[in-house]
């Protein structure tokens, strides 16, 4: 990959084209389609975005998490072209093909415990939540579906009423869908709960004979990359299979290495009935999948779930050459290296600076929130905002989370260099100690 030519100090702004541009899509385009870069991308490689202007940018959202093996990344491309050439669409359910087979192979044997497992493709990560859940319902003949405070699922009617967030995702956008169940994340920064005291708050609430679901993430995503407490998942584990539960792990965000394990349910040691996946799975390409243990995804009944465009061939492809990108250059281990190089900076940012509240994360899914206050943890949503938007003039892109827009969010490509990710902190770390002057 080529190294990035970014350097601290630099001031960017949109230049002719790009302005050019954003005047006709805001004449054409709806106004909710909104970007957090005010530019259009002319090219990107490795993890270096060029605009229609020939400025560079470092990206340290990858797509929101979709670029663990880098933008266009020359097998990916390959892969691609190839496919597209032999052919682009027949409906799996129509024409079969060898890549969709090969992909659900290899992912059964990424997920997690000793069941036997199959898959299922979906075009994106709220359908594939939304299918994990009607197998769920379908398995159990239940209907409660239970979900944590901060969770983000989606933006379906069911995915949108399952993520916590009001504005922008829910606010105007009622009814929601019925038997959903939401309950505290218990995590060491907020909520601090042990599971008897979780499981106490849950049982007020529901039924878990009536239980048809528990859908988590691992680390949670959008919300802010909270961690559970460490003995929550392998607690809730037990409480499922006690109950007759399907355990969902939702691993849009967190899964495909980010983390340095394939999915992020590892770290935990436990192995979920159904996992969710997408975001990187095919770069980008519109692909997600739902892994289950086979005898709970084996019980809907013939074409319950599926779709035109799903497991599309093209993605396939997309996807088992970022298999074998993850398995050649070792991005695992990577994620472990770039997560240390993170976790030691964001530590130091924390020793330095009383903006930054706590710094967490598993392998290269770290986070900061920032605080104005250390003891209240009242959020500093306008300092991250700033810091967020002229990290931009700097050229530097960096994703927030968090209910209050609060936690600045690494989503870096795992093939990024130690130079670029040490060039993107030094300007990020500018700014921090800006904005606490
Ligand atoms: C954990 C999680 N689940 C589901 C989704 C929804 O995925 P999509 O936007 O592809 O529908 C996201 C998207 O950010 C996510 O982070």
């Amino acid at each position: 990959m080529k190294g990035s030519s970014v350097k601290s100090k630099k001031t960017l702004k949109p230049g002719t084209n790009s302005i050019a541009l954003l005047q006709r899509k805001e004449k054409v385009v709806a106004k909710a389609v909104t970007a957090l870069a005010p530019f259009m991308i002319d090219e990107s490689h490795g993890s270096t975005i060029t605009d229609v202007d020939g400025n560079e940018y470092l990206d340290f959202t990858g797509g929101w998490g979709c670029l663990v093996v880098g933008h266009s990344h020359p097998k990916v491309v390959k892969a691609i072209q190839a496919q597209a050439a032999k052919f682009v669409h027949t409906d799996f359910s129509v024409v079969m093909y060898e890549s969709y087979v090969e992909l659900a192979e290899r992912l059964v044997k990424y997920a997690p415990g000793k069941h036997a497992k199959k898959v299922a493709f979906f075009n994106s990560g709220a359908e594939s939540v939304e299918n994990a859940v009607k197998i769920a319902r379908y398995h159990t003949k239940r209907r409660a579906i239970v979900v944590f405070d901060r969770a983000f699922h989606g933006r379906t009617l069911l995915t949108m009423t399952m993520t916590h967030k009001a504005t922008p995702y829910k606010a105007h956008f009622g009814p929601f869908a019925p038997d959903v169940y939401r309950v505290p994340f218990p995590n060491p920064y907020h909520e601090p709960l042990t599971f008897a005291e979780w499981e106490r708050k849950l049982t007020g609430l529901v039924n878990p004979q009536e239980i048809a679901g528990i859908v988590f993430e691992p680390i949670q995503g959008e919300g802010g990359f909270y961690t559970p407490m460490p003995d929550f998942l392998p607690k809730l584990r037990e409480f499922c299979t006690k109950n007759g539960i399907v355990m969902i792990a939702d691993e849009v965000q967190s899964g495909v290495g980010r983390t340095g394990k394939f999915f992020a349910s590892e770290h935990f040691g436990i192995e979920p009935d159904l996992i969710c996946t997408a975001k990187s799975l095919a770069s980008g390409l519109p692909l997600s999948g739902v892994i289950g243990i086979s005898d709970v995804i084996d019980s809907v009944a013939d074409s319950g779930i599926g779709g035109t465009y799903v497991g599309n061939p093209i993605a396939c492809a997309a996807a088992n050459a970022v298999l074998d990108v993850i398995e050649e250059e070792k991005l695992m281990d990577q994620a472990q290296k770039l997560g240390s190089m993170l976790d030691k900076r964001f530590n130091e940012f924390k020793s330095q600076y009383k903006l930054v509240g706590d710094a967490r994360g598993m392998g290269a899914m770290r986070a900061i929130e920032l605080v104005k206050d250390r003891t209240t943890k009242e959020p500093a949503s306008e300092a991250t905002l700033k810091i967020i938007h002229d990290a931009l003039d700097q050229g530097l892109i960096l994703a927030k989370a968090g209910l209050y827009g609060h936690v600045i969010r690494m989503l870096i490509p795992l093939v990024m260099t130690e130079e670029e990710l040490k060039q993107g902190l030094t300007i990020l770390e500018g700014l921090i100690s800006e904005a606490s002057n």
